[in-house]
């Protein structure tokens, strides 16, 4: 049933990260994607190891800011899921709201939580690509 998506239903990736976690924000996060009319098709609280860190965030490995950045994703657990609904790539980005938290938008959810451009408690994919990447990763029984 969860296998392929329906005409026009988009999935992406969604992490709710250590720090958020560790404030005990996972709720009030989960709650604004359900509110916006996401469903949850996965969920998971794990703890990842480096070499998934480096998976996930290929792209980014060799930038000057990457150590730290894996220090971060594997310092505790994380919630990991998958989200689906209309245009949900855009709409998730939108919500979780510029890398920087002072940048973002008051509302969105890095906006209302933080003032991190490190530690901004979601991450989400960027595109169709990305997030069949990324859900290969997670979940990759969800990926056809
Ligand atoms: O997460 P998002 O797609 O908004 O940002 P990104 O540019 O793809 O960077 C991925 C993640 O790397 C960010 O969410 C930050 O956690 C981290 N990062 C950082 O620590 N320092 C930077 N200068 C840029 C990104
Ligand atoms: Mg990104």
């Amino acid at each position: 049933m969860t296998d392929v998506p329906a005409p026009g239903i988009e999935r992406t990736l969604v992490l709710v990260k250590p720090d958020a976690v560790a404030r005990g924000l996972t709720g009030a996060i989960l709650a604004r994607y359900e509110q916006k009319g996401l469903r949850v098709l996965a969920l998971e609280l794990r703890s990842i190891d480096r070499g998934l860190a480096a998976r996930h965030y290929a792209e980014h490995v060799g930038r000057p800011y990457y150590p730290g950045l894996e220090d971060f994703i594997v310092s505790g657990p994380l919630v990991c899921l998958v989200l689906e609904g209309e245009r949900a790539i855009a709409a998730v980005r939108s919500l979780n709201g510029a890398t920087d938290g002072v940048e973002a938008v008051p509302g969105s959810i890095r906006g209302d939580f933080g003032t991190s451009k490190s530690l901004n408690l979601v991450h989400a994919s960027d595109s169709p690509e990305s997030s069949r990447r990324e859900i290969g990763i997670w979940f990759p029984h969800l990926v056809a």
